[in-house]
């Protein structure tokens, strides 16, 4: 059962990365978590433990789609817990209750990078079923065309790919002072008669 509460205010929201596979969601989420000093949380890991077997294998025994209802599963109680930052899989946005709860229960953070820098970089490992046997690049570029406008639901999107995980890292930083009130504006309001 999804909880029937009010969206929750920004600052006490989980921040949620989305975006597509090898865009770097784990690795700068764990390091953003570390620098906002926020507990960290990988959808993928967690789908792992609840199943107590990898993704390859949820996807070789039982299915793509008995591994969304994992998935969608493991959002809903990731999203309903604790603020934390939470590494999404890829796919979790195909899901409209998670794109529901990401929307009102989560500072939603769609990670962007070049098709090309992504499709090298998930080409380094095996452990993608979606990528198994496929040309990495046209799979992508196929998955972007579906999921770009459900990634472009985010409260923010923030371009990464360009430098390392550190400049990633800031420019989140960055993006999520946007959404705090401006000072300058508070401060005129109080002048205000
Ligand atoms: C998927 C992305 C993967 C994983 C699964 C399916 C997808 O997560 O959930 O292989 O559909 O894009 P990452 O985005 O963390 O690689």
């Amino acid at each position: 059962m999804i909880s029937a509460a009010d969206p929750i205010p920004f600052e006490n929201r989980t921040i949620a990365l989305v975006g597509l596979m090898g865009v770097g969601k784990s690795t700068v989420g764990r390091r953003l978590a570390a620098r906002l000093g926020l507990p960290f949380a990988d959808g993928d890991d967690e789908i792992e433990q609840a199943a107590g077997m990898s993704v390859s294998e949820i996807f070789a025994t039982m299915g793509e789609g008995a591994f969304r209802d994992g998935e969608a599963r493991v959002m809903r109680r990731l999203l309903e817990g604790p603020p934390m930052v939470l590494a999404t899989g890829g796919g979790a946005v195909l899901n409209a209750e998670t794109r529901w709860l990401l929307g009102t229960r989560s500072i939603m953070i769609w990670l962007r990078a070049d098709l090309k820098v992504i499709a090298a970089r998930v080409q380094r490992r095996d452990t993608r079923p979606l990528l198994r046997g496929k040309d990495a690049y046209q799979t992508l570029s196929a998955m972007a065309e579906v999921r770009y406008p459900l990634y472009g639901e985010a409260h923010l999107t923030v371009d990464v790919g360009g430098g390392g995980h550190t400049d990633s890292v800031e420019a989140i930083v960055a993006a999520l002072d946007t959404l705090r009130p401006s000072p300058g504006i508070e401060a005129s309001q109080r002048r205000a008669p």
